[in-house]
């Protein structure tokens, strides 16, 4: 266990505050993760890669940071092999591991900054595939009891960018392992606009993990070069009737499906059009190529990316009727 007090966060988190935590604990193991958490100075935070949390003061608090980094497979047929990797494993290394395996599913989503236990909380998303369509079970223990507890996919309550850990056992319980179920036969999925057209027939895992890469790289920022989470907004999910109205007034609205009587529209889309995209306010900026994506520009403040990201949803709100809903979570 390694414990950090007064623990500088700038480079533990990719918006790139200068900010600091009381104290930090590195757990590499369910031992050493119980042990922290009878010490523990509370409030706790759990942090994967830092990749979607935005810090609006220091925190005063324990942050708890997950080492474990394995990756075993645990049970194999002709067909499919079942892999268990630690909370800690760096997400774009456990997906470039099954690539390079031969393992299909988890290939579009190449690049996804954070960790596996993380993304496992976060349901993360892209080109057509969440982690939940591959994601079997999670360890987990309890910040009450210690007691430890496995969850079956279903007992998660998976939804866009939504999971049980986010809502009724939110800072319940700390991931320790997630397991996943691969397939060894080819399942290429590539239905994605941006895919198809730079792909070939047939192609292979390592291809679409460079097309991916390749996309991704041309519409998002580096966290290295700008400060950033990803997209900081949820693509809303509107009435079908709301959208209806909306679409004969902007008959180029581009949407997806939802659920029924629903319909999901892109948040970019909806800010380009408000006019902020590339716009900044001091050094918090709407990222020019992506208007889903706020950044830091250099020395903003959490605080400062609030302000940007409220008056940017009060002027989505004005011009569609439409409340977006931040996908990055406040800290402080
Ligand atoms: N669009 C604009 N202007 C913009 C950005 C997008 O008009 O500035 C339009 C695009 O032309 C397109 C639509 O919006 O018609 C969708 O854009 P894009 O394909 O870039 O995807 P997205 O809906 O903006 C979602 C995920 C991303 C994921 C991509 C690709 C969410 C909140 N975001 O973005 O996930 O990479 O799809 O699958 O669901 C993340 O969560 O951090 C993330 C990057």
């Amino acid at each position: 266990m390694k414990i950090f007090d007064n623990c500088p966060l700038k480079e533990r988190h990719t918006f790139g505050m200068d900010v600091k935590a009381d104290r930090l604990i590195e757990f590499a193991s369910e031992d050493e993760l119980k042990s922290a958490l009878t010490d523990a100075v509370k409030p706790l935070l759990f942090m994967g890669g830092g990749s979607n949390l935005l810090f609006l003061n220091d925190y005063r608090g324990t942050i708890l940071h997950s080492t474990i980094d394995s990756i075993e497979v645990t049970a194999e047929d002709s067909t499919s092999v079942t892999v268990r990797a630690g909370s800690g494993v760096l997400w774009d290394d456990f997906v470039a591991c099954c690539v390079e395996q031969g393992w299909w599913g988890v290939e579009n989503l190449s690049l996804i900054p954070g960790e596996v236990g993380a993304s496992a909380v976060q349901n993360i998303g892209a080109y057509g595939v969440e982690v939940k369509d591959v994601l079997q079970s999670i360890e987990a223990i309890s910040v009450d009891d210690l007691s430890r507890r496995v969850f079956t996919n279903a007992e998660c309550n998976y939804a866009y960018r939504d999971s049980i850990f986010k809502n009724i056992l939110k800072g319940k319980y700390v991931i320790t392992y997630v397991t996943y179920r691969l397939s060894k036969t080819a399942t290429p999925n590539i239905g994605y606009g941006a895919l198809k057209s730079v792909l070939p027939e047939n192609p292979s895992l390592k291809e679409i993990r460079d097309a991916i890469i390749a996309v991704r790289n041309s519409k998002l920022p580096d966290p290295k070069v700008y400060g950033n989470a990803g997209s900081f907004f949820m693509n809303p999910v509107i009435p079908m009737e709301q959208f209806v109205e909306l679409q004969s007034r902007y008959p180029d609205i581009p949407s997806y499906p939802a659920s029924e009587g629903y319909i999901k529209v892109p948040a970019g889309w909806l800010i380009e059009k408000s006019g902020w995209k590339g716009k900044s306010v001091g050094n918090a900026a709407v990222y020019e190529k992506q208007a889903l994506v706020l950044v830091n520009r250099g020395g903003a403040t959490g605080m400062e990316i609030k302000h940007l990201a409220d008056t940017v949803i009060e002027d989505v709100r004005k011009m569609f009727g439409i409340t977006l809903h931040a996908e990055v979570n406040y800290i402080g």
